[in-house]
């Protein structure tokens, strides 16, 4: 049977997502005990000693399928963000709510705008939708080039995604430069403005988009618990928008999306407010820490406002990353990103990874420098 001739035309140039290799693999692979992973934008420290209790508690009742409206998570995030109930729309992961909202409203001969290089999502999400995706250049200081996104959008645009910090390169957009940007799209465009590292900002100038909700029906904020909330295997972000979109994405998300232990790790992680912001603090000073080492090793490394940074390496960053794989070191090269930019996203880990990192990449680039000057 021709499963290509029965399945949707535009799903068929699909490409699959391509996740950060887990450690299990690679010590199979390779024969490696003792890998590290910084590959995948995780925080470092496992769940708190409060949600693991609470996990453990509701294991016992996985036999009963989840509270559908997830009552109790909706009523701490509408207190936690101080906006309306009706606003909340909750997912397993915010990255089902971008599936959701290209679906939703993406018609055929519309199409959906996006940076290149960004989150990958975006691109795979317009594929699958019925419209068309558009990738726009970021700009030569790395960052979504939002006046150059503003001219993309025409009369066929339905969405925009806009990843604030963005994933790969960390960089952010200002409050200003994203107001004049939701100034000048029309409002039947909708602009899914992604914040899934918004508690790790600390700059001054970043947008404060809830504030924005009333005078942009248009806009949609998405969050996560996948971050500094320790919660990516559980599976649980959410959007901030018009109440009438939360209702039309009511319609068509699979019941039960959130599961139940999902629901109450979320619950209690929301309520660990000093934890958040600790693990903010060390990670900045980390992640600042990790891009002056690999500074001082001649990498050109940009500002992040994230868990992670993006570095120029001064060899061939597929190299680097397969001769890193070998000493038990995961990051991701750019290749997953659609792009053939000379770079590498490495996470913050933990002060003995970020240590392992710096040290493995010094190895690295002598090993490189030695065998060039010994072949030239
Ligand atoms: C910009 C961006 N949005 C969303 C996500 C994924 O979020 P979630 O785990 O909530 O689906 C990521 C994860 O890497 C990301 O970088």
């Amino acid at each position: 049977m021709d499963f290509q001739k029965l399945a949707r035309e535009e799903i068929l140039g699909v490409r699959p997502y391509i996740p950060g290799k887990p450690v299990e693999e690679l010590q199979r692979e390779r024969g490696l005990a003792e890998v590290i992973k910084l590959a995948s934008n995780e925080n470092p420290h496992g769940p708190s000693p409060a949600v693991l209790e609470v996990l453990e508690k509701g294991c016992r009742e996985l036999n009963r399928y989840p509270d559908d409206c997830v009552f109790y998570l909706h009523r701490a995030l509408t207190e936690h963000l101080q906006v309306d109930e009706e606003r909340i729309f909750i997912g397993a992961g915010s990255v089902e709510i971008l599936y959701l909202l290209a679906n939703v409203f993406a018609k055929p001969g519309e199409n959906l705008i996006y940076a290149t290089p960004s989150f990958v999502i975006y691109a795979i999400v317009s594929q699958i939708s019925q419209g068309t995706g558009i990738a726009v250049p970021i700009d030569e200081d790395f960052r979504h080039d939002l006046e150059a996104m503003a001219e993309t959008v025409n009369e066929k645009t339905k969405l925009v995604f806009i990843a604030n910090p963005d994933n790969p390169t960390g960089t952010y957009n200002s409050a200003d430069k994203l107001e004049r940007f939701m100034e000048t799209v029309p409002q039947n465009v909708l602009v899914a403005v992604d914040e899934a590292y918004y508690e790790y900002v600390d700059a001054p100038d970043y947008p404060r988009t809830i504030e924005w909700l009333d005078r942009y029906p248009n806009l949609i904020i998405l969050r996560t618990f996948s971050k500094i909330h320790s919660l990516a295997g559980l599976r649980v972000g959410y959007s901030i928008s018009h109440p009438d979109l939360v209702s039309l994405l009511e319609r068509v998300r699979p019941p039960f999306n959130v599961n139940s232990l999902s629901q109450v790790a979320a619950l209690t992680a929301l309520k660990e407010t000093e934890r958040v912001e600790r693990i903010s603090r060390e990670n900045n000073a980390a992640r600042r820490h990790v891009a002056e080492e690999l500074r001082k090793l001649g990498c050109r490394v940009l500002d992040s406002q994230t868990n992670f940074v993006m570095a120029f390496l001064p060899i061939d960053a597929n190299k680097a990353y397969n001769a890193l794989l070998d000493k038990g070191v995961i990051i991701r090269p750019m290749g997953s990103f659609g792009t053939d930019m000379n770079a590498v996203r490495i996470s913050v880990g933990l002060e003995d990874e970020n240590r392992r990192l710096i040290e493995t990449v010094a190895e690295l680039l002598s090993e490189s420098s030695s065998s060039s000057s010994s072949s030239s």
